[in-house]
């Protein structure tokens, strides 16, 4: 079947494995199988053994819903290891058709050559834009004419161990992995509009253990970061607070959480068991709001933190979008508006056909952005590493041209 995908999101709260096709407007998806995460603390491997037997089930369940059989697919990666850097390669150009594919591939390669620590592996270099013979801001050079071609990229690295512990469990569970991709870029693909990136825009994806930022400027990735912390600490606090079991937390969170407690009546109470009382205690719900908005106004200072620390923070015109797990808290956009004073959207992955109803929750916009972001990256990498066939009408140019115009979806043609 053309342009069969799969994705496997392996998240600190759920591992989602999703067997789709992509199309060029809508995600179908075949078959999709969610099974909690064990083994598995803000984005790094705790338990190799518990991790493999949740991501095999969730591979087995979205076989038994599809009917394929899984041997490869694009992989989430997020932790606080993953950082970003901005890096420039430059190459001269002595063809006579101008800028060539194999050009920009070599000057990725040259923006690609910076020095990084042997325990850190480079696993993305997204163009930003290109400078050709000091004309800035060049979107897409292929077929220009000039003698100097310069990328300025993006180059996205993490922490090779935690890469092969998850490669490890993924390849445990009988499944080759394609290619990883950082979580919050699969995340903008999924719920971010073209507008938004083009605009200036911070995707912020609140999960489990982690909080993925990405942000998009001119259409492109400027800087991607992971903060180490989540959803599971809200949780976390609630229990000690309570002292309660983590599960109840977690279920007195999403049954009564708010994170804007002026927005919660004094008066309204609910009845938990604390550990070694006989008796249920009545629990102010403003008071529980008061837990979860500290630990929630944490996860945004250590958010702007980062979007400042980019340098950024000031060419954010389309303000950020949330998504995850955690962006489903009552009052969080009321909070996250109050911390970070810009515009706020909260988003799902949107678009998709076949099974995909389930899949329609902000929980899943890694798994969704996987697919697309996944092709277009093979696409584009077989784009630069096969040997062009210049025809008279420039064929080769334009196809080279969608594929990075899809790579960085607002590129001029
Ligand atoms: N309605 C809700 N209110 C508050 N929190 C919620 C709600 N629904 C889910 N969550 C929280 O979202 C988190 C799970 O989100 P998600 O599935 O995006 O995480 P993950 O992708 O597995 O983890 P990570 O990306 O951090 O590795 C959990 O902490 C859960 O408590
Ligand atoms: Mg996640």
């Amino acid at each position: 079947m053309d342009n069969l995908v799969i994705g496997i999101d392996v998240g600190t709260h759920k591992v989602c494995t999703v067997v789709a096709q992509v199309r060029p407007d809508s995600v179908f998806v075949i078959g999709a199988g969610v099974e909690g995460t064990r083994g598995m603390k803000a984005g790094l491997v705790t338990d190799l053994e518990a991790l493999t037997k949740s991501i095999s089930s969730s591979v087995y369940k979205a076989e038994q819903a599809s009917g394929y059989v899984i041997k490869r697919a694009f992989v989430s990666i997020s932790g606080a290891h993953v950082h970003s850097d901005n890096s420039r390669g430059a190459v001269g150009i002595s063809g006579p058709r101008g800028v060539t594919p194999d050009d920009v591939e070599r000057a990725m390669e040259n923006a690609r050559a910076i020095a990084i620590p042997h325990s850190r592996e480079i696993l993305h270099v997204v163009p930003r834009h290109y400078v050709l013979d000091g004309q800035s801001r060049v979107r897409q050079p292929v077929g220009m004419f000039g003698f100097r071609l310069e990328v300025e990229a993006n180059i996205v690295t993490a922490a090779t161990p935690s890469v092969n512990n998850i490669e490890q469990a993924v390849e445990g569970a009988g499944v080759l992995v394609d290619r990883f991709i950082v979580s919050p870029l699969a995340s903008g693909d999924a719920v971010l509009t073209d507008e938004e990136r083009e605009a200036g825009v911070v995707l912020i994806d609140l999960g489990a253990g982690t909080t993925d930022l990405a942000i998009f400027i001119e259409g492109a990735v400027w800087h991607t970061a992971v903060v180490g912390i989540a959803g599971d600490l809200i949780s976390s606090d609630i229990s000690h607070w309570l002292q309660v079991s983590t599960e109840l937390a977690e279920l007195v969170k999403l049954q009564r959480g708010h994170c804007v407690p002026k927005r919660v009546s004094e008066l309204e109470t609910f009845l938990v068991e604390p550990f070694g009382e006989g008796l249920p205690i009545e629990t102010k719900r403003r008071e529980l709001a008061e837990v979860i908005e500290a630990r929630t106004e944490e996860i945004f200072e250590k958010c702007r933190d980062e979007i400042k620390r980019s340098g950024y923070d000031g060419l954010l015109r389309a303000g950020a979008v949330l998504t995850g797990g955690t962006s489903q808290l009552p009052g969080i956009e009321e909070l996250a508006k109050q911390m970070l004073g810009i515009p706020i959207r909260l988003a799902r992955p949107e678009r998709l056909t076949g099974l995909g109803d389930m899949l329609k929750a902000p929980a899943y916009s890694t798994s969704i952005g996987l697919l697309r972001l996944g092709l277009q990256l093979d696409a584009v990498q077989a784009a630069a590493t096969s040997t062009p066939t210049p025809t008279p009408n420039g064929k080769w140019g334009a196809r080279v041209r969608g594929l990075l115009k899809r790579l960085l979806p607002d590129a001029e043609e």
